[in-house]
């Protein structure tokens, strides 16, 4: 055995023995696409989905990506230095107008457009500033930064949506520019970024705001286009990042500002430049949703917001802990690693997955399902999914806080 084969087998025991037990979550194997699929045979309907519109499998969007790969095939076998079609710029250009920036840039993934981003716009004299809860592509994104010859940024955390801890760390900065990276929503908690206080402190210690709205994209604002409609905030934020494998139905990222940042980070990020091109299937899909988003947007948005209302609704009467969550991302709370698995299992065998989200992505005690509630949910769906999700709380002791036990051999 070689040190690789004897390294793998020392670090997946945690892994071996959620298996052993029958407990272990991930990878499930899907037989289908969308919110309605089966697994092993059995039907499932999915929680855990960022198809927040319920479109990926719209059959507008469908049949324009089957368009597409008769004009182009599923790739462009080369970046998009030299593999740009009128496609990508055509949909950069009306992305740009929906959001309300000079421009945009599509990027291969969302994580991609954000390492990109940091990477370009962070060198010795700025401070980036994250929050404590920031997603693994602005952490990736800045340690690239961090560790990138010449570059090398100051790095700085604040607490998790605190505008007191932001000001802190903006007044002790050290270095003369400051970049703050927030997400529009957060996707583990479901709880939004508290954007007009960033905004006040930003503008008072000259700090530029930059938004990951992955998660409010097609979610938040009358029309969908994120937490910076929502909040009338679009002119004091002038960087954003998105992605297309949420509310657009397949995988993409976006980069929204002006024409010169945009231009700045095209030719710089390496993430951008050295990676193959966004299929044109899948920017004829995003298209297509674009196109749905523009004719009858606040109605889809409407829905999901009703749907979304009504679940949380329900889960706070059964009594509930959603932690922070004010949209339609909603963490049920199981507060401990053995209930939060246990439930996983028992509602996946009675067809409803909703993801577990244990240590380490969250910290001891704030174990939770992590539950999506989209606009393709059927009423009947999220009837049958509290139904469940209320038994299982109540057997697992998640709704009574007492502990589970040890367990019977
Ligand atoms: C907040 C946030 N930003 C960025 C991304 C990355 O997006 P993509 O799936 O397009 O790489 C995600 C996806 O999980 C996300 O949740």
């Amino acid at each position: 055995m070689s040190w690789i084969d004897e390294k793998a087998h020392t670090e997946l025991s945690r892994v071996r023995e959620a298996k052993e037990k029958q407990v272990y979550p991930y990878f499930r194997v899907f037989e289908s696409g969308g919110l309605h699929t089966t697994i092993g045979g059995q039907p499932i309907i999915n929680f855990s989905s960022n198809d927040y519109l319920g479109l990926t499998n719209h059959p507008r969007v469908k049949a324009a990506a089957k368009k597409a790969v008769d004009k182009y095939g599923c790739g462009l076998s080369s970046s998009r230095v030299q593999a740009t079609t009128t496609e990508h710029v055509e949909l950069e250009d009306r992305l740009a107008k929906w959001y309300g920036y000079d421009s945009c840039l599509i990027f291969t993934t969302g994580y991609q457009a954000m390492l990109g981003t940091l990477v370009s716009l962070a060198d010795k004299d700025t401070t980036l500033v994250l929050d404590s809860y920031s997603h693994a592509c602005i952490l990736d994104g800045t340690f690239l930064a961090a560790g990138t010859p010449g570059r090398a940024p100051e790095i700085r955390f604040f607490n998790h949506n605190s505008a007191k801890s932001l000001e802190r760390i903006l007044k002790s900065r050290e270095r003369k520019n400051a970049l703050v990276c927030v997400e529009g929503v957060y996707s583990l908690d479901g709880d939004k970024a508290h954007l007009a206080e960033f905004v006040e402190i930003c503008e008072r210690y000259d700090a530029v705001l930059m938004v990951d709205d992955a998660h409010g994209t097609g979610t938040l604002g009358e029309r969908g286009t994120g937490i910076l409609e929502e909040t009338n905030l679009r002119s004091k934020c002038p960087v954003v990042v998105s992605t297309f494998s949420k509310t657009f139905g397949g995988i993409g990222g976006l980069l929204f500002g002006s024409q010169e940042v945009i231009d700045l980070v095209k030719h710089n990020a390496r993430s951008f430049l050295f990676s193959a091109s966004l299929p044109v299937p899948i920017v004829a899909a995003a298209s297509t949703i674009l196109d749905m988003l523009e004719e009858d947007g606040p109605a889809m948005v409407k829905e999901l917001h009703q749907k979304a209302a009504y679940f949380r609704g329900k889960l706070i009467e059964a009594g509930f802990d959603l932690g922070a969550s004010n949209t339609h991302i909603m963490p049920v709370m199981c507060r401990d690693e053995r209930k939060t698995l246990f439930m996983h299992v028992a509602l996946l065998e009675c067809g409803v997955l909703m993801v577990p989200i244990t240590y380490p992505a969250v910290k001891h005690g704030e174990e939770r399902l992590r539950v999506n509630v989209t606009r393709g949910h059927t009423q009947q769906d999220l009837d049958e999914a509290l139904e469940l999700v209320k038994s299982y709380g109540e057997a697992f002791f998640v709704l009574s806080g007492e502990d589970l036990g040890p367990l019977e051999d």
